[in-house]
Formats: structure tokens, sequence, C-alpha cells
């Protein structure tokens, strides 16, 4: 399993400013309190109520959210769903994972400009965590940066581990809850909007890692599409960690840990639904969540249906997308201790793992020798190996996705891969690395305002914070990341076509690069129309 690294440093509480007035907001949701922001000429209104979780059946589809009865007051972003929270202090450069949360959590940020622009575009972002944590925390992903180019952005907290994952084939808990909760908040965004300047025929959602995974289950999930456009950072249904296999025994099993013995479903149930969700989550921390393929039940309107390879994508027509990838995504394996790289049989496990072509050691050995020598020197292939898991794990996913979506009417697809290797390369600065390129993450740096990056950081890299900013807001505006060339942005980025993949590397200098990495990209092609049905068959066990 591959970790995402969640990091953030102290948790800031607003305060709200004597007579904030202006400040309110009459939302069909109810009347909403914000707050000025201090970082920037923007409004916050933090932690919105967008639904509930259901007391009697927390593992189970959110529950609608009444109108608040009187003014809420949007100064608090504090409440995350039930994890384990991993923290990162800078001061020290500890890591430190402790249970923090609880499930009154279902709330969205927004974050909007002061201008007098009316039918704003709205960017949602839906934050990675590999399906077990993660929150919507300013402190990691500040949005001055994005705002100041007059969009509106919305984050927000979803469930993830049991109480987002858990997958049981019962009509009460048939799996993916985690994306139930994005889909209410993005409707609820939909629904608002408006009201806060915000044109709800101009959304855009995106994500990255697993949230961009969970984006893309978005898109082609049958269920009616609610947004315009996407963004898609190094995650795809299709990505080999995505989905997870339904298990029934699951309610029962974490009862008995806890001391409830039953073989009943449903007493189960009863159970944990009063259990605190801190033993239910330190109970299970060891448990692996994710999506899943739902069993059909009457009156459940389900999220995943199929493997989302087999997926038509109805709901792709007329997308805008933009997507893609850092040049080195796994070089952090190489630093991390518990990473393929560093366990015994690491890469073949790996390999069997992830390419679903159960243990047939003749394909594994063609896949090895395509990216190293017989012989070779493990200190000397540590980048093609790196290659090859970042090529599994990522980039050929995004690349045939993008391929595949670019092909659907009336789509635009934008491809790009980031190089740049800067200052504010987050994962690179968190694991010390210093080999050229960039890693998993790093390209975060470039868009949010992360606390654990330090202020002189931040202003060696401004030029390069505008760069990224003003594509990815463009996009967000116009559906286009280069409407027009300037000092800035010296360049156009053209969408894939039916014959050529165009790609912007995003690098010390924006340059436009044709398939990135295309001989490796080509021997995935090849062994995916070769082996397709038995990567299909691997992962339905899974
Ligand atoms: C909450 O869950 C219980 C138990 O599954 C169910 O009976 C009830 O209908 C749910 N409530 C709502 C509002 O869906
Ligand atoms: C903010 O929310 C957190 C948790 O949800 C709570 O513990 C805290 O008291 C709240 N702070 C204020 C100022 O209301
Ligand atoms: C934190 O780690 C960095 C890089 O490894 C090192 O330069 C720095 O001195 C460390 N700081 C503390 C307080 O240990
Ligand atoms: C649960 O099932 C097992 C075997 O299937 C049985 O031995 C045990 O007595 C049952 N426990 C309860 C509480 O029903
Ligand atoms: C594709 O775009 C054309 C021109 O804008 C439009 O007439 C047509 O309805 C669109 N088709 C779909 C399926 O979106
Ligand atoms: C890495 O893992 C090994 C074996 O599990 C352990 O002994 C070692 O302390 C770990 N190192 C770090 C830096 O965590
Ligand atoms: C793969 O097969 C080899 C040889 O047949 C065997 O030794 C190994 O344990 C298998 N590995 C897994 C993960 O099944
Ligand atoms: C970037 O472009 C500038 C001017 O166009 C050029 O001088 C420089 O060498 C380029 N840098 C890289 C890394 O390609």
């Amino acid at each position: 399993m591959l970790v995402y690294a969640v990091i953030l440093v102290v948790s800031a509480r607003a305060v709200p400013v004597a007579g904030d007035g202006g400040l309110l907001v009459h939302a069909p949701a109810g009347t909403i309190r914000g707050v000025p922001a201090a970082d920037g000429d923007y409004v916050k209104f933090l932690g919105i109520p967008y639904a509930r979780v259901n007391a009697s059946n927390p593992f189970g589809a959110p529950i609608p959210q009444e109108k608040f009865g009187k003014v809420f007051d949007a100064f608090n972003e504090s409440a995350i769903c039930p994890q384990i929270k991993e923290e990162y202090f800078v001061l020290s450069n500890k890591t430190i994972d402790d249970y923090d949360g609880d499930l009154d959590c279902l709330r969205l940020n927004i974050f909007v400009p002061k201008s007098k622009t009316r039918n704003k575009a709205t960017y949602i972002f839906i934050f990675g965590g590999n399906f077990v944590n993660g929150h919507s925390d300013t402190n990691i992903y500040g949005p001055k940066n994005l705002v100041r180019h007059d969009i509106i952005m919305v984050t927000f907290n979803y469930r993830s581990g049991p109480y987002g994952f858990m997958c049981m084939d019962i009509p009460e808990i048939p799996g993916n809850q985690g994306l139930r909760d994005q889909y209410a908040a993005i409707e609820w965004v939909r629904d608002n909007i408006g009201a806060f300047g915000g044109d709800p025929q101009k959304l855009t959602i995106g994500g990255h890692s697993s949230g961009s995974m969970l984006v893309d289950m978005h898109l082609l999930t049958a269920r009616p599409r609610q947004f315009q456009q996407a963004i898609l950072q190094s995650g795809t249904a299709t990505n080999p960690s995505f989905l997870h296999r339904s298990d029934p025994t699951t309610l029962v099993s974490i009862a008995r840990q806890l001391g409830f013995k039953t073989n009943d479903t449903y007493s189960a149930l009863s159970f944990l639904a009063e259990a605190s969700p801190k033993s239910v989550i330190e109970a299970t921390e060891k448990y692996v969540w994710g999506p899943c393929v739902e069993k059909k039940f009457d009156g459940v309107a389900p999220f995943i249906t199929e493997d989302p390879e087999l997926s038509d994508g109805r709901n792709l027509d007329g997308l805008k997308i933009l997507g893609g990838f850092t040049d080195r995504e796994n070089m952090y394996s190489l630093y991390w201790n518990g990473s393929v790289f560093n366990v015994p049989n690491g890469v073949r496990n790996f390999l069997i793992e992830k390419i679903y072509i159960q243990n047939e050691s003749d394909l594994l050995d063609i896949v090895h020798r395509f990216y190293v020598d017989d012989d070779a020197d493990n200190e000397i292939i540590k980048f093609e190996m790196v290659d090859m898991i970042s090529d599994i794990n990522y980039i050929y996913p995004i690349q045939r996705q993008m391929t595949k979506y670019s092909k659907h009417i009336n789509t635009s697809v934008y491809l790009y891969m980031f190089t740049y290797d800067g200052y504010l390369n987050r994962m690179k600065y968190l694991y010390n690395i210093k080999e050229a390129g960039a890693t998993h993450s790093d390209e975060l740096g470039y868009m949010f305002a992360t606390k654990f990056l330090s202020d002189l950081r931040y202003s060696k890299e401004q030029r390069m914070i505008d760069r990224v900013t003003t594509l990815w807001t463009n996009f967000i505006k116009y559906g286009n990341p280069t409407p027009v060339r300037s000092e800035l942005l010296p360049v156009s980025w053209p969408p894939l076509t039916a014959d050529t993949m165009p790609c912007l590397q995003i690098g010390a200098n924006l340059t436009l690069v044709s398939r990135p990495f295309r001989r490796r990209m080509a021997f995935w092609e090849l062994f995916f129309d070769a082996h397709l049905d038995k990567i299909l068959a691997g992962r339905a066990q899974e």
C-alpha cells in the first residue's frame, strides 16, 4: 500500500471579527455568516454542514442536513471525520499519528474573493488520503493563491476508513459511502453557490492522488453529473490501488474485536453504531479500505457497478478535463522505510499485486526486464525501478484514461507533466530528497498555501506559483489553460486529438512535448492489450 503523506502543523482556529456586516449570505441552505481572510482579499465560510451522518447507521449513506433555523456562523473549520490523523511537526521533524475526529464532520469550506464579478467559476477540491484519512485543513490546502484569480474555492470533509469505505454487500452498507458524501457536497455547491456569487453551471471538481481517483469515479458513475469540468492530478479510478473487495464479515469481526460476540450482521451494526468512533478506528487500524463494486439493491442508487476500466463513461461527453502526473512519481518510495524498495521481495510482490497477473513468473520477469538488466546493481538501477513503479501506479493509468476520454464527444483533454524542481516541492521537502525531478504531490506546493513550507520558500517561488495557479484557474474559468499567450505563459497548450498527445511539461520553462515516456507507455499498451482479461479477473479477486 502506498502512503500518501498527510501533513500539517497546528490547527489554527478562525476568530470572527466584530461587526462583520456584509459577510452574511442568504443561501437556500439557510443564512450563513463568514469571516474575512487574514491572508488575502477574500471571505472564508468555514465548517458548513452539507449533510449528516446517520446515527443509526454511521457506515451508511449520508442523510440530508436541514435548513439552518438561525444564522449559521461559519467560523470553525476544526471538525474532521474519524481517522488516525498524521501530523507533521516542522519544529521537531516528527510525524505523530493520533486519533482525531467525530461523526459530525460532513462540512465544507467556501472561499469567496471580494470582487464584484458575478457568476464566478468554482473549484471544488477533493483531498487525497489513501481512503483512510485526510481533511480539508487550510494549513495544508490554503486557498489564497487560487482565489486571487477571482474564482471561488470549495474544500470539504468526507468519511474515509470504515465509515467511508466499508463494503458489506447489504443495502444499508453497499460500499462507497465516502463517494456518496462527496456527491452530496457537490450537490450542495450546485444548489447554493449562486448565493455566494458563483455560477452553478461553472463547476470544476478536482483532486490529487486518491482524491483524484475519486474525482475520476464521479466522471464514470452512471449518476447524473453535476459539474462541467474536472482536474485529475496523479490518480484515476483505473489505478491499481483503487478497487477493493467487499467483505460481508467486516461488521461482525470489528464488533468481536470490541468485545461484542455475535455472528449477526445487524446486531453488530447496532452495537457499532453506539460504539465510539475512536474505538472503531483504533480496532481497524490494520484493515484496508477503499471503493468497491456494489451489489445492486432495490431503492439504492449505486455509485460503482463495474470495474471502472469497463465503464463506457456516458457522463463524459462534453466534459473538459485537465490532468497529469509528475516525472518521478514514486521517487519518494526510495526514502520511505515501508515502501516496496525497503521490504524483502517488495518489488516482486508489488508486481504480483498491482499488475494482477497472478504470480505468472514469466510475465513478471518480462516486465522487470523491460526496465532493468538481469545483473544490474541496485544502487545504479534505482531510478529505473522508480520508473517501473511510477508507470504502474500513476503514469500509465492516467495517460490511458486521458486518451480514452479524449475520444468522447466534445471533450477537451489537457495533459501535463510536472517536472519542476524548486523550493515548494512538497514531498521532496518532507523526505529531504535531493535527486532531480518531481515526486508524488510535489506540484501541490505551488497551488495551495501550506503551513509547513516556510514563507521564505514561498517568496522564492512567486513566479512558479503565478504560472501554475494561472494555468489552473484559466482552465477553471475558461475551460482552456492558455486562452492567450503572455509573458507569464508564453505557450499555447492544446488538448489531445485522435492522433496526437501534446503534453505541457511544467518545468523551469513551459514546454510543449509529445507523448511523454512514449516507449514505456507503448510497452504497457501492448501489455494491456494482450492481458486485459487477466488483469480484470485479478482485480475482481483483490
Ligand atoms: C438511518 O439508518 C437506519 C438504519 O439503517 C435506517 O433505518 C434509516 O432509514 C436511516 N435514516 C435515513 C434518514 O435514511
Ligand atoms: C470548533 O470545533 C471543534 C471541533 O469540532 C470544537 O472542539 C471547538 O470547540 C470549536 N471551536 C469554537 C471556537 O467553536
Ligand atoms: C529537520 O530535518 C532537516 C532535514 O533532514 C534538518 O536539516 C533539520 O536540521 C532538522 N530539524 C530539526 C529541528 O531536527
Ligand atoms: C458463531 O459461529 C461459530 C461457528 O460458525 C459458532 O461456533 C459460535 O458459537 C457462534 N457464536 C455465536 C455468538 O453465535
Ligand atoms: C457537441 O457540440 C456541438 C457544438 O457545440 C453541439 O451541437 C452538440 O450538441 C454537442 N454534443 C454533445 C453530445 O454534447
Ligand atoms: C526502518 O525499518 C526497520 C525495520 O522495520 C527499523 O528497524 C528501522 O528503525 C526503521 N527506520 C526508520 C528510520 O524508521
Ligand atoms: C509466487 O510463486 C512463487 C513460485 O511459484 C512462490 O514461491 C511465491 O510464494 C508466490 N508468491 C505469491 C505472492 O503468491
Ligand atoms: C528556459 O528558457 C530560457 C529562455 O527561453 C532559456 O534561456 C533557458 O535555458 C531555459 N531553461 C531550461 C531549463 O530549459
